[in-house]
């Protein structure tokens, strides 16, 4: 039987894991996967917009929020098959699946790996390539650097790239939000985390296989991954749909859930009444 409501628990590849379950039995469903290091929580905004008509979870991703971390090494391909498991207990055969930012690397590799499990795909400030040398560095430096200076002060450093200018005057709640977010999760997480960052594998040959309708959406300031990211999904992806959302930078949805809600609503209804066309979609 289907339990409804906000931080329910399940039992899944022998963690727990936390979720929210909202909307109707017999709606199409929506899962939400959140970024780095964020939590269920960023996608109120949206579930708020969709759950009258949809079935919808958000869930915490191992590690983070209230879900347990496992004994197991992180990585991407294990956060994917922590979804596909959680589908699994849930009961749920086919969804929409919206992932940003590392949500988009676990969405692309869930696609990638169990295609016939998913319906649709939507994909914000993330990107299908996998780290430079550069980059890698740059994790394992962060690394250090939590060890040593605690969450608190890498929260204070990654909020200043996550937002547009703008959404520093707009936005201020919503910033606490996620730095609240940042701190709750633990630093071992945040550290292990990092690591399967590093490691992950790049999708963008996949793209080409894909052949589910796909929304990308990518905050018009985004610093962390640039706008040049989605268009590269986008021109990979035979049936897909860019949108660019303006006022907003890494966390598109949190910081124009009105430009981010309106794409989102719009191409879900079009999939699930079957009525997606890439020719009848016109612009925002
Ligand atoms: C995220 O928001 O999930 C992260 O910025 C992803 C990343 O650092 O690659």
């Amino acid at each position: 039987m289907r339990c409804l409501g906000n931080n329910l628990n399940l039992n899944v590849n022998e963690i727990s894991v936390s979720y929210n379950d909202n909307g109707p039995d017999d709606a199409p469903v929506l899962i939400f996967v959140h970024g780095f290091p964020f939590n269920k929580s960023m996608w109120k905004m949206q579930v708020r917009a969709l759950k009258e008509n949809y079935r919808v979870i958000a869930y915490d991703i191992r590690g983070h929020g209230n879900t347990e971390s496992g004994k197991e090494k992180f990585s991407i391909e294990l956060f994917a098959g922590d979804l596909i498991a959680l589908m699994d207990k849930l009961e749920i055969d086919r969804a929409i699946l919206c992932g940003l930012s590392m949500g988009g690397y676990i969405a692309l590799t869930a696609v990638e790996n169990y295609p016939e499990r998913f319906d649709a795909l939507v994909l914000s400030d993330t990107q299908c390539i996998a780290d430079s040398a550069n980059a890698k560095e740059k994790r394992l430096k962060t690394i250090e650097i939590i060890k040593e200076k605690g969450i608190n002060n890498y929260a204070a450093t990654s909020i200043k790239n996550l937002f547009a200018p703008d959404s520093f005057n707009t936005k201020k709640n919503e910033i606490e939000n996620v730095r609240e977010m940042i701190v709750k999760t633990s630093p071992q997480s945040v550290c292990n985390t990092l690591l399967a960052l590093t490691e992950r594998k790049e999708t963008c040959s996949s793209l080409k296989n894909i052949n589910i309708p796909v929304l990308v959406m990518a905050g018009k300031e985004d610093k962390i991954i640039p706008v040049d990211a989605a268009m590269l999904i986008h021109e990979n992806i035979k049936d897909s749909l860019l949108r660019i959302i303006a006022h907003a930078g890494h966390v598109a949805n949190i910081e124009n859930p009105e430009a981010f809600n309106f794409n989102l609503v719009k191409f879900v209804d079009l999939v699930s009444k079957k009525a997606f066309c890439l020719s009848d979609t016109d612009g925002n």
